[in-house]
């Protein structure tokens, strides 16, 4: 099975709204020139407040902006109500979205968001039409006490539980070693690969093995441009969800086009 690759940039908390707008059309001026078949899925988590600005870049002209999908960095599983501070998963699609993450361990370590929390999440981006890029990942305490494969298992597990066969399909995973995040320590290849595999069987357990064939499963964690043509040229791994990289047009346009050379036409 041929899984179209995947980058995407999580802009975190940066970047104004002028700023955002200039790396948008950045990458969309690099993105004109080639086909959607050419290219990676491509996608931006900018903060909610540019996702308008971004939208409206995104324009539909042919320009190449509609080349670029757009995901918020967190929702509520909630449509609307009391919730004060956040944001409904049918307000991140009328803003233009069409993925959202959930459950980076940056939300799980400074907003203690649980793997219930990031399922009722998940949950609720599929039914809204939208699509969940899931984050997992081991702190280094949890690698050096050798619980890697058994705690992202048991994320996955709780991310999935409840959620069909298609819906599981069409998801997103990112693994992301916390200690290779913000640290320019990339995760050895082969290692990356291992882990996104067992993630693969993991999900298989919980699913079918159409549905494990069909997930796309990104690695994170201090990708480069210089790092991303070895990370693609592995079996499991379908893709990259890019930080600290992906906030200039030249390096995230540099690591679409190192994409390009060894896994794209799908
Ligand atoms: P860096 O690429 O800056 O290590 O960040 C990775 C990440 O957390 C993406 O979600």
């Amino acid at each position: 099975m041929s899984r179209k690759p995947i980058i995407a940039g999580n802009w975190k908390m940066n970047l104004l709204k002028s700023q955002a707008k200039e790396l948008f059309e950045g990458i969309k001026d690099y993105v004109k020139d080639y086909s959607a078949k050419e290219l990676p899925t491509i996608v931006v988590a900018p903060v909610f407040t540019s996702l308008d600005v971004v939208e409206t870049v995104a324009c539909n002209c042919g320009c190449g902006g509609n080349k670029i999908s757009i995901a918020a960095q967190n929702c509520h599983w909630e449509n609307s109500g009391a919730y004060t501070g956040e944001v409904s998963v049918e307000m991140l699609k009328d803003a233009g979205c069409s993925y959202v993450i959930i459950g980076h361990s940056e939300r799980r370590q400074y907003f203690s968001e649980t793997d219930e929390m990031i399922n009722k999440k998940a949950k609720a981006i599929l039914a809204g039409g939208l699509i969940p890029i899931i984050c997992c990942g081991e702190t280094l305490e949890q690698r050096e006490a050798g619980v890697t494969d058994s705690h992202i298992a048991s994320q996955i597990k709780a991310a999935l539980s409840g959620l069909s066969n298609d819906e599981i399909a069409k998801s997103v995973i990112a693994y992301e070693p916390i200690w290779a995040i913000g640290t320019g320590k990339t995760c050895d290849a082969d290692e990356a690969n291992r882990v996104i595999a067992m993630i693969r069987k993991t999900v298989e357990s919980v699913s079918s093995s159409q549905a494990a064939d069909s997930i796309r499963i990104l690695y994170g964690g201090s990708v480069k441009p210089g790092t991303i043509a070895e990370q693609m040229s592995k079996s499991d791994i379908d893709g990259a969800l890019v930080g600290g990289a992906s906030l200039k047009a030249d390096s995230f346009n540099e690591i679409i086009a190192n994409t390009m050379k060894v896994a794209c036409n799908v």
